[in-house]
C-alpha cells in the first residue's frame, strides 16, 4: 500500500517524507487555499517546491470545468515535472479530459469520487488514480469503506489498472480498514500515519526496558 500524504503544508511534507515511508502527495483547491498559496504562478512554483521534497508522485488539481480548459491547465501542470499527476474532477468533461490525458500518456487522478459508477466510468477512461472521498461519505452517514470494497471488487474482475486512491482519509484506522480492502493508496493527515506507530504498551515496554538498562549501568 502507498502511503500519500493529503496537505499543500511543506514543513509536513517534509516531516513525512523523513519518516521514510512517504510515496507521495495529494493536494486540492481548498489545500493550496489553506496555506495561502494563491496566484497562478504562485500555484506552480508551490508544485515544483512539493517535487522537490518528495520522490512519488504529486496530485495537482485543474480547476477548469470545461474539457478545453482541463486539457490546456493539465498539459501545463503535466510539463512543470515528471512528478506531478493531473487530478481531474468526475465531472462529464472531466471523464473527457481523463480519457484525452491517458491516450496522452499523461497520469491522473479522478477526484471527487463517491460511488461505483463514478469509479467504473473514471477506470473505463484510464484514469491512473481514482480517489473515492471516504471521509465525507461517512460524514453523511453513509458507509465509505463499502465503497472502497465494491470498487477494488470491480476493478480485480476486470484487471483495471487504476489505482484505488483510498482519499479523505480523517484517522489511522481508516488507514487500517483501507489496507484491510486492498486499497492501493491511502492518502490522509500526518497523523493519520504516525497514529500507525502508537501503542501504549510499546510506550510502557520502552520505559522499562531503559529504566532496567539504567539500573544495571549507573
Ligand atoms: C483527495 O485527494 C482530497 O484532497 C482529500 O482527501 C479530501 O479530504 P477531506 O474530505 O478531508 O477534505
Amino acid at each position: 500500500m502507498k502511503f500519500f500524504i493529503d496537505t499543500a503544508n511543506l514543513e509536513q511534507i517534509k516531516e513525512a517524507q523523513e519518516l521514510g515511508v512517504l510515496d507521495g502527495v495529494t493536494t486540492n483547491p481548498s489545500l493550496m487555499a489553506k496555506e495561502g498559496i494563491t496566484g497562478e504562478q504562485n500555484i506552480l512554483k508551490h508544485y515544483v517546491d512539493i517535487c522537490s521534497i518528495v520522490e512519488g508522485d504529486v496530485s495537482a488539481e485543474v480547476v477548469s470545468t470545461d474539457f478545453d480548459g482541463m486539457v490546456k491547465e493539465g498539459e501545463a501542470l503535466a510539463k512543470l515535472h515528471d512528478q506531478i499527476v493531473v487530478k481531474v474532477p468526475m465531472i462529464k468533461e472531466g471523464v473527457k479530459a481523463l480519457k484525452y490525458f491517458s491516450d496522452k500518456g499523461i497520469r491522473t487522478n479522478c477526484t471527487l469520487v463517491f460511488s461505483v459508477g463514478q469509479a467504473l466510468l473514471a477506470a473505463k477512461a484510464g484514469a491512473t488514480y481514482v480517489s473515492p472521498f471516504l471521509g465525507r461519505l461517512d460524514d453523511i452517514s453513509t458507509d465509505g469503506l463499502n465503497l472502497i470494497s465494491e470498487i477494488r471488487l470491480i476493478y480485480d474482475n476486470y484487471a483495471f489498472d487504476t489505482q484505488i486512491l483510498a482519499a479523505s482519509i480523517r484517522h489511522t484506522m481508516h488507514v487500517i480498514d483501507c489496507a484491510k480492502l486492498g486499497a492501493d493508496v491511502m492518502t490522509g493527515p500526518l497523523s493519520s500515519i504516525e497514529g500507525l506507530l502508537k501503542h501504549p504498551l510499546t510506550d510502557i515496554g520502552l520505559a522499562k526496558f531503559l529504566a532496567d538498562y539504567q539500573k544495571g549501568n549507573s
